[in-house]
């Protein structure tokens, strides 16, 4: 039996077990993460953590899809979510024409898009038009310069007023759940008690629906720079580098390869 998430048993979490979602950027990874992940997302935060940019502004449809084409292929039996990359969802023409792209170029079972009551109109229309989305609210990593930094959210009356009617106006346009990122821990909280979709919180505390994180940052590879609100699960960057050292010393000493390594 497929261990694969539907869409209603997404749904179905809302308030019962938590989602655990993770990014993933490659098939190798894929496979690994998705023996504890519910979710994989193939985020445009590729562009920092795989690319090496100092932002995810620059990630490109076809970027996107070589990454997400690779997830599918690691993590069959997973749900992955496919982040839509800046610039590719102005309109509802262009957001339909690039979601069915990565539909049809991939095995992605949703897309994602960035942005509140804005950005109802487009998740309206991809629903309609057979596409799942998973919104996205609070900090807008694709807003990063037009905002001028990475601002936490929901730390006025008036930020929580609006992030509350995103929310709504993002689940009346049909998105099945939403990822909620850097905003206040008690205002996530109401904004995920004031809508009937799983949300999902990055650096929104603890009472919401589920986490997501970034797998570079919580497996300690990425190390230009740890967000509050990251935890790292192991210390990926020290063990590659006492790996490599140990092979760099076998091969200058010819410690390696051994006789059980010859053929
Ligand atoms: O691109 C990404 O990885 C994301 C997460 C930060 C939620 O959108």
């Amino acid at each position: 039996m497929s261990k694969k998430l539907s869409i209603s048993s997404i749904k179905k979490r809302k308030g019962q077990e938590p989602l655990v979602m993770i990014t993933a950027y490659d098939a190798l990874f894929a496979t690994l993460l998705s023996e504890s992940a519910d979710m994989l997302l193939v985020g445009d935060s590729l562009n920092m953590s795989f690319a090496g940019k100092k932002d995810t502004i620059s990630a490109t449809l076809d970027q996107m899809i070589y990454h997400v084409s690779a997830v599918c292929a690691g993590a069959p039996e997973t749900f992955v979510v496919a982040d839509m990359p800046f610039g590719t969802y102005i309109d509802k023409e262009s957001a339909l024409k690039n979601a069915i792209k990565i539909f049809q170029e991939t095995q992605a079972d949703c897309v994602k898009i960035e942005g509140g009551a804005d950005k109802a109109n487009l998740v309206e229309y991809l629903t309609q038009n057979g596409i799942a989305v998973c919104g996205h609210i609070g900090l807008l990593p694709q807003s990063v310069r037009s905002e001028g930094g990475y601002k936490v959210k929901g730390k006025t009356e008036l930020e929580k007023i609006e992030l509350i009617k995103d929310a709504h106006a993002i689940e009346s346009a049909g998105a099945f759940c939403m990822v909620i990122e850097g905003v206040k821990a008690e205002v996530a909280k109401e904004v995920a008690e004031s809508i009937s979709i799983p949300v999902i919180g990055i650096g929104a505390g603890s009472d919401v629906d589920g986490q997501v994180l970034v797998f570079s940052d919580m497996l300690g590879f990425f190390e230009a720079f740890t967000p509050k609100f990251v935890k790292k699960y192991m210390n990926g960057a020290s063990l590659v580098r006492k790996a490599v050292a140990s092979y760099a010393e076998e091969v200058q000493t010819k410690a390696f390869p051994k006789k059980e390594h010859t053929y």
